[in-house]
């Protein structure tokens, strides 16, 4: 049956993909019966650790007594760096992050030691009597102290196109500035955890929740000093990964395993929110300071941008970040004459990571920042600024980094929100609107969006997938994909029940696994449905040629000419059911599963030139948001925010509008109200919802327009689609800059607000404070 409830015959107009359909677990989850790593029925003897952590940023240990941690009720035993029988790493990249703090701290909230007991509660009462003497160092807690100390993670890196000191000499116009953007705590629902199995002969099954069970599998190897092969890791789903389960899940597997290891007991090891947040890395925060010139149209001659990054106090993917955030500086913009500066600054906080963007967000927000005070500065429309600026469908069309940009539809889409959003008239109300309006100011924002769809690492980009088909028809697949809520089991059950003809129900998706499709690639970067989608297509091909050959033996005709559709393989003028000719073609005894593999052609990238073709194809979007500030304590209410979003040729527009929705209301938590604060001693003070503020449903706005942008991929994507998954997260950029255009208004428009973001209600107040005195000026 289709969505209109006709039943789905024929083979022409049969279709799985592109359909609306639900999320696989949605009903699962709404009945609180989906099985996250916390619900697995535990196994007879299983013991729960809980982490005893450093309360110095930066500190030599100078003593530790643990005596009161081990006569604690329910402890079994406590675990140091020098209980680790292989190594205590586990950096994802370079290998910097000891699993134990050995000797030294390096930020506040760093794992010291593992307790282990009878319970969870009694693990984190022990872990609280620790006596830890300390020598302090030194700490630096700002990306600003970072620079001015010369202290990276890794060298600083430029990108560089044509001559910006020379074209921003000649500029007719000149702007200079900075900018603060903060962090972001991923936030997921349910927080990190893993649970661990020891196995025989030293093998271990590790339960975890990741997005990247393969990492897993080599840190938790490396640290119990095994192989590979000796480690299982398997993870159903996520209650949300965001990025933070990207590397940082590595820590609590890895713990979990070497105490699971050494006692030769399950080992449960779930964080406390608290503990979570005070241990696992964030979004990356950027400082930028920033030159351009223009000309009196507003188009932009030359751009400088010098940034740096709170990176934590290892490397973790600080690298990848910065590089990502390089790549998206110009955004939706042709930049002819440009200068990137990037740093990772090492500090003594928390290891800061992926989050939904991966630095993307970060980069591009300062250029929509620049635009933003060209257009104040001219006295134009800021939309029309963006356009005369947007990269050429012909000409100006190569990205700073040498990639041409040949699928650009930004020009159309634009156009397109404008009119549906009503973008001028709505512009003219609300300048009528503030004219009479002394206390309440309004403000409307249009931003685009453009994003590089691939790992920057060429490597990474592969996938693989495993498809059975039993005997009574119905249908397994497994890929190396994570599931995080945004919906890749629901997207590759679909391309593989389209592949195979058949109906969705026939299809089920498992847990991922390392034993089941191996080396796979974190689930992130938005490539996850794109990868695996593709990985499962081909092992559904494979299973369905051998089908095909298979009926046109038993009944007549070219193999090529056999149909899979609505349920019913079609073959020599008979229908046969699908579940039929499966049980045919076990007894003539034809494989009816297969693997399947997809790598991503035409990628190369040059780290040390940052140039090269990193991205397989680009997604564009775009967003009007029009908020009202109270100007005497800060406040403000989004009242109305249009999205429209280029998926391509959407594998599942429910879910991709899901994805939209999400990105769009997280994004405009990172940008107005999560904070994430710093005491002087190096002690993140927002560490519990109490303190840090996500958007709540009260924030949305009541008038919440998206839609996907009619497209189809130039690139031979799976199904022409295109990923949604971090995208959509830089539309909120237009709820920054409507309230900064609110701001603004106090000003009479002339006054560029200096603006930091989380525009809290405090900044806002600055902000505008700021404008006035100017103004008085
Ligand atoms: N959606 C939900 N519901 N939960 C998540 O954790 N993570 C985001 C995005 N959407 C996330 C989400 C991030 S950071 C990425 S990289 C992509 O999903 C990963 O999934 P995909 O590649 O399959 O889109
Ligand atoms: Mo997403 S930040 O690439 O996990």
């Amino acid at each position: 049956m289709n969505d209109a409830g006709t039943p789905n015959l024929g083979t022409a107009q049969w279709n799985e993909v592109g359909r609306a359909r639900p999320h696989e677990s949605a009903v699962l989850h709404v009945l609180g019966q989906a099985t996250y790593t916390d619900d697995i029925p535990e196994i007879a003897g299983t013991l729960h650790a809980a982490l005893g952590l450093s309360n110095r940023a930066h500190a030599r240990i100078t003593a530790i007594d643990l005596e009161q941690v081990a006569a604690s009720r329910g402890v079994v035993a406590v675990l140091l760096a020098q209980d680790i029988p292989g190594t205590n790493d586990c950096g994802p990249i370079i290998h910097d992050d000891p699993i134990l703090a050995d000797g030294l701290v390096q930020y506040l909230g760093q794992p010291v030691f593992i307790v282990v007991a009878d319970s969870h509660d009694n693990a984190r009462r022990a872990a609280k009597l620790a006596k830890v003497d300390y020598e302090d160092l030194p700490a630096i807690l700002t990306p600003q102290a970072a620079r001015a100390a010369a202290s990276y993670v890794l060298p600083p890196m430029r990108l560089a196109r044509g001559d910006a000191e020379n074209a921003f000499a000649r500029a007719p116009c000149r702007a200079k500035g900075e900018l603060y953007v903060g962090g972001q705590e991923q936030f997921y629902l349910e927080g990190q955890i893993a649970y661990a199995i020891p196995g025989e002969d030293r093998g271990m099954h590790v339960y975890c929740s990741t997005q990247h069970p393969s990492e897993m599998q080599h840190v938790v190897a490396h640290a119990l000093g095994l192989h590979s092969h000796h480690v299982v890791v398997e993870c159903r789903r996520m209650g949300g990964g965001f990025g933070g389960k990207e590397s940082q899940s590595a820590l609590w597997a890895s713990a979990a395993a070497i105490a699971a290891a050494r006692l030769r007991r399950p080992v449960k090891l779930r964080a406390d929110r608290d503990d979570d947040m005070l241990v696992t890395g964030k979004r990356h925060c950027f400082h930028y300071e920033y030159e351009v010139g223009y000309d009196r149209e507003g188009r932009i001659v030359a751009a400088k941008v010098d940034m740096v990054t709170r990176a934590g106090y290892s490397a973790d993917l600080s690298g990848p970040v910065a590089t990502r955030a390089v790549c998206h500086f110009d955004n939706t913009y042709y930049l002819s004459d440009v200068e990137i500066r990037a740093a990772c600054g090492k500090t003594n906080t928390q290891s800061n990571t992926a989050f939904r963007g991966f630095g993307g967000p970060q980069g591009a927000i300062a250029i929509e920042y620049v635009i933003d005070e060209i257009a104040r500065n001219l006295g134009r429309d800021p939309l029309d600024i963006r356009r005369l600026n947007f990269y050429g469908r012909l000409e100006r069309n190569v990205t700073p980094y040498g990639q041409t940009i040949v699928d650009n539809v930004i020009h159309e889409l634009v156009a397109e929100l404008e009119e549906t959003s009503d973008y001028r008239a709505r512009r003219v109300a609300i300048s009528e609107y503030n004219r009479t309006s002394p206390v309440l100011k309004k403000g409307l924002a249009i931003t685009p969006v453009k994003f590089g769809i691939a790992f920057n690492v060429t490597h990474l980009n592969q996938a693989g997938a495993l498809v059975h088909v039993y005997v009574d028809g119905s249908i397994l697949v497994n890929h190396g994909g994570t599931e995080m809520g945004q919906g890749i089991n629901t997207k590759v059950m679909q391309v593989v029940a389209h592949e195979l003809g058949v109906d969705l129900e026939r299809v089920r998706a498992t847990a991922t696994n390392t034993s089941k499709v191996a080396n796979t690639s974190a689930t992130a970067a938005s490539t996850g449905a794109d990868l695996n989608g593709k990985a499962a297509q081909d092992a559904a091909r494979k299973i369905r040629d051998r089908l095909a050959a298979f009926a046109a033996a038993q009944f007549g005709g070219e193999a090529s000419e056999v149909q899979f559709a609505a349920d019913t393989v079609f073959v020599a003028g008979r229908e046969v059911p699908f579940s039929e000719l499966v049980a045919k073609a076990y007894l003539a005894r034809v494989q009816l599963w297969s693997d399947g593999f997809y790598a991503t052609p035409g990628l190369h990238w040059d780290p040390k030139t940052m140039n090269g073709h990193p991205f397989s194809y680009y997604a564009y979007g775009a967003a009007v948001s029009e908020v009202v500030v109270d100007t005497l304590t800060g406040e403000w209410k989004l009242l109305r925010a249009d999205a429209l979003y280029d998926a391509g040729n959407s594998l599942n527009p429910a879910i991709d509008i899901g994805q939209v929705e999400g990105a769009f209301i997280q994004g405009m938590g990172w940008l107005t109200t999560e904070e994430l604060w710093w005491n002087p001693a190096g002690k993140l003070m927002t560490h519990a919802p109490s303190t840090y503020k996500i958007p709540g449903i009260s924030d949305c706005p009541e008038d919440f327009r998206v839609r996907l942008f009619k497209n189809r991929n130039a690139e031979d994507s799976i199904h022409r689609s295109k990923a949604v998954g971090e995208p959509p997260l830089l539309l909120p950029f237009s709820v920054f800059f409507a309230i900064r255009d609110a701001i603004s208004a106090v000003g009479g428009h002339k006054v560029n607000p200096p603006l930091n973001a989380p525009a809290t209600c405090e900044e806002i107040l600055k902000a505008v404070a700021a404008v006035e005195a100017a103004q008085d000026a």
